[in-house]
């Protein structure tokens, strides 16, 4: 989708559809009071006579206005004037997509960012409109043999009233872009069943993002070199399913080549049945969603490279299943990871951590500024944080303050657990070095314990994504998050 800013007179544009703001007791943003204007009043006598309220999220339709030479006029809600919080812009944006592209138009007009919006500027204002309305657009239909009604909306043009913003506004449109993109591919592989998403096609789709940009190199490791390394944990995984493992490894230079890189390490479990310890029947198709972790690092790594930001990245994806078989992991079992340390595996369905641990050991050898893995970890933290905010732990407060704040300015927030000391004695086990379940309880604590045995040699900070990654019920799928708070946690850093 093509945005662009837009400056002169909206009255006389001539669009498919012209997109205005009011706040409620009708009072217009500048463009929907020249409208009214335009049309001798005729809107704001319209949209009384409809009741529109203008609270956030309503929206209301209307088809030649007198003296407005578009097609269409859509009124967006945007409640009390002087309450208007990012969360609540976001959410008449949403409320914009949905009625837009239900009107089957191609190109349209936006006045939306001349919205004041508490504590934010036109750059963010911009980067919240490309990016939700080119969400807004998204649908997953590579497996339907009839696509059907699709959105056709291709081309948004913001207004701006005054000249100065338009270098922040196209600042803010390719950095929503860029996330959009970065968010389609992740929902995009997330959706694929488990069938079709294998460790072996993930590996393909990260091959083809860097065939796509000469600032990224990829390496796949194959189960032969995770055995020359040493990766017991990864590799017992991998042994209970039919579907090689594959370790991805993408690099990212935006920088100088001596420049440390900030690592990103995803869960790209496939599909998890739980191994033998196999989970419930119910709702255990949603356990295609357990890469999501992985595929929010290729949909990061692909925002950073449309954005060619200065900084130097790796993404290292372990990808395998985990099913039960003959060959499987057996509760008892213990296996030796790539740190040396060895894992009593009392619950084959806490193979997350598993895999994560060798990956982020794997890590060391590209030095890095600082670490941050992501993964479906734990139900438990479902029930801590329920569906809204990622978990947050870590060993170093500043990077976990960083990520807080992203979170915050992308509205893709997370929540910081404690990772203290006292809870790692739940890891103990009789026989190996530590067990890989810490009981009932602080289930999404003691796996961040886990992996924090993994993590002494850098700044290192976990997102349990179990929780906000994919959406169920009627209206499943994924959400492409965290790739928002971690494409902004990036532009952060990046300055
Ligand atoms: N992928 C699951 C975590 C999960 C469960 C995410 C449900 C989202 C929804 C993970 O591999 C797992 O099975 N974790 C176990 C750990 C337990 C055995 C300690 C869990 O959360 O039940
Ligand atoms: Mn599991
Ligand atoms: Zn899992």
């Amino acid at each position: 989708m093509d945005f662009a800013p837009h400056t002169g007179a909206i009255d006389k544009k001539r669009t498919h559809c012209l997109i205005v703001g009011f706040h409620e007791k009708l009072k217009p943003t500048p463009s929907a009071e020249l409208l009214d204007r335009a049309s001798n009043g005729t809107l704001v006598k319209v949209l009384k006579r409809e009741g529109f309220k203008a609270r956030t999220g309503d929206t209301l339709l209307l088809h030649q206005l007198p003296g407005c030479r578009s097609d269409r006029i859509l009124v967006v809600g945007l409640g009390k004037k002087k309450e208007l919080s990012p969360a609540q812009f976001a959410k008449s944006i949403d409320a914009t997509a949905k009625a837009l592209t239900a009107t089957h138009s191609k190109q349209a007009l936006c006045a939306l960012p001349e919205a004041q919006v508490e504590e934010v500027d036109i750059r963010w204002k911009a980067r919240q409109l490309a990016l939700r309305l080119q969400q807004g657009c998204y649908r997953f239909t590579s497996m339907k043999s009839e696509a059907g009604d699709l959105p056709v909306l291709s081309r948004v043009d913001f207004h701006l009233d005054d000249r100065q913003n338009s270098k922040e506004l196209e600042r803010g449109i390719i950095e929503g872009k860029a996330m959009a993109s970065g968010m389609t591919l992740a929902k995009d592989l997330a959706n694929l069943p488990g069938n079709v998403c294998t460790p072996t096609y993930l590996a393909d789709q990260a091959i083809r993002l860097a065939d796509r940009f000469s600032t990224v190199k990829v390496t796949i490791l194959e189960e032969s070199d995770m055995e020359k390394l040493g990766m017991g944990a990864l590799l017992s995984v991998s042994r209970g399913s039919r579907q090689p493992a594959k370790l991805i490894v993408l690099e990212y230079l935006g920088a100088k080549a001596k420049d440390k890189p900030i690592t990103l390490v995803g869960k790209g479990l496939t599909f998890d049945a739980g191994g033998i310890s196999l989970k419930p029947a119910q709702n255990m198709d949603e356990m295609k969603y357990d890469m999501c972790g992985g595929a929010s690092v290729l949909g990061t790594l692909l925002a950073a490279a449309e954005m060619a930001l200065p900084l130097n990245l790796v993404g290292v994806i372990p990808a395998s299943e985990n099913l039960p078989d003959g060959e499987a992991n057996k509760p008892g079992d213990i296996v030796k990871s790539m740190a040396g340390k060895t894992v009593e595996i009392l619950n084959t369905d806490a193979e997350g951590r598993l895999i994560l641990c060798d990956a982020l050991t794997f890590t060391e050898r590209y030095d890095p500024e600082l670490v941050i893995d992501i993964a479906t970890l734990t139900g438990a933290c479902v029930v801590a944080l329920g569906h809204h905010a990622s978990g947050l732990l870590g060993n170093d407060d500043k990077l976990c303050q960083a990520l807080l704040k992203a979170g915050r300015t992308s509205l893709d927030r997370a929540w910081q657990l404690p990772l203290w000391e006292d809870y790692q004695d739940q890891l103990k086990s009789n026989f190996a070095d530590m067990a890989n379940i810490g009981g009932r309880d602080a289930g999404t604590i003691t796996a961040a314990c886990f992996l924090s045995r993994f993590t002494e040699k850098f700044q290192w900070a976990h997102l349990d994504i179990a929780g906000t990654a994919w959406i169920s019920g009627q209206n499943k799928g994924a959400t492409g998050r965290p790739v928002p708070l971690l494409t902004q946690f990036l532009l952060d850093r990046a300055g």
